[in-house]
């Protein structure tokens, strides 16, 4: 199986991808009123600096989510029909001119995700424990102006149109185990950001999301060979997680300084690959082992029983080669050996 993977240095308001061209589109954008954010909103829209130096929050966020909903139309323009939208976005608390208030980001974010004609489906709450220092906002411990500290952030999923039915023999590699589908569909993940390799460079400054974010997402919402869509991209981690996962991806990013630096092969994608795909087998088979009654099924790919009939065609991607092209990757990929 091979895959192809672009990363294009653009803005992402105007995407150069034909309608109906993406599967699936993972992607957390820059957070509006979150202050890291001021600068790349200013410099898409001045009037947003002008805004915030006039004091006035409220004029600012308004600015800041039109960018981002002329992102959201792009969004589902590309969408192949039954495809879905899955965008992390955290709320962001900010005292401006004096008023510290609440700036419901998720909630701006779905209403606009409807307004250009995406259906919203159930959310997830992921849940971030903050570091102790961030813990506490207010005075002391006496009532009554303390604030609740934001721990979660979401996931909001959105489909255009129906359901879809991708080619069979795909769907069956793709399944996921039954207890993947379990905690994987569950309304809240309790998801640390992981520290490996993945952490070096620019992540921190660019509040890259946990490689387990995308690399679920792409899972849960798609099938093998097909294409993944970040226009927020950053440092990439959805292209990773689509690598790892076996599908296609394109990515958008308008900072070049962050595409620029760019390569699977010094991150190590081979190795992420194959051990995300082992630590799955792994975890299926202890889950195997606890269970009274052996499950019902046989796999066919490797030895191990599973729950349903859907599990037994299941196949764990590998990354065997990459090589750079003109615009990107391609990526040959094999088959985790049992
Ligand atoms: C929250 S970060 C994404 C982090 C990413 N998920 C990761 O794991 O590295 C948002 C990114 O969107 C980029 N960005 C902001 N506005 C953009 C636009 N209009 N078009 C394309 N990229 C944009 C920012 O430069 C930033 O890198």
């Amino acid at each position: 199986m091979r895959t192809d993977h672009q990363v294009v240095v653009g803005d992402a308001r105007s995407l150069a991808l034909p309608d109906e061209s993406v599967e699936l589109v993972v992607t957390s954008p820059p957070y509006p009123m979150i202050e890291m954010w001021d600068e790349t909103f200013t410099d898409l829209d001045p009037t947003i600096g002008e805004a915030l130096a006039d004091g006035d929050g409220d004029r600012a966020y308004e600015a800041m989510h039109e960018i981002l909903g002329a992102v959201w139309a792009e969004v589902e323009r590309v969408l192949v029909s039954g495809g879905i939208a899955a965008i992390n976005v955290g709320d962001a608390t900010r005292t401006v001119d004096g008023d510290f208030s609440l700036y419901p980001n998720h909630a701006t974010v779905l209403r606009a995700l409807e307004a250009v004609g995406l259906t919203p489906l159930p959310d997830v709450l992921w849940r971030k424990p903050a570091n102790s220092a961030a813990k506490f906002m207010g005075s002391g411990t006496s009532p009554p102006n303390a604030y609740v500290t934001l721990e979660h952030e979401y996931i909001l999923l959105a489909r255009k149109g129906g359901l879809r039915r991708p080619d069979r023999e795909r769907r069956a590699r793709s399944a996921y185990f039954w207890e993947e589908r379990d905690r994987w569909f569950s309304d809240v993940w309790e998801i640390r950001g992981e520290r490996h390799a993945l952490d070096a460079g620019p992540r921190e400054r660019t509040g890259a999301f946990p490689f387990a974010i995308p690399h679920r997402l792409i899972n849960m919402y798609s099938v093998q060979g097909e294409t993944v869509l970040d226009p927020f991209w950053g440092t990439g981690t959805t292209t990773l997680a689509a690598m790892a996962s076996g599908r296609s991806s394109v990515g958008v990013e308008v900072d070049p300084g962050l595409v620029g630096g760019f390569d699977p092969v010094a991150i190590g994608i081979e190795t992420l690959a194959r051990e995300t795909s082992q630590a799955r087998l792994a975890a299926h088979r202890s889950f195997v082992a606890d269970r009274d009654e052996p499950p019902g099924y046989e796999a066919a790919h490797y030895d191990t029983r599973v729950i349903t009939k859907q599990e037994r065609g299941l196949r764990l991607p590998t990354v065997e080669t990459v090589t750079e092209t003109d615009t990107g990757w391609q990526v040959e990929h094999g088959w985790l050996a049992d």
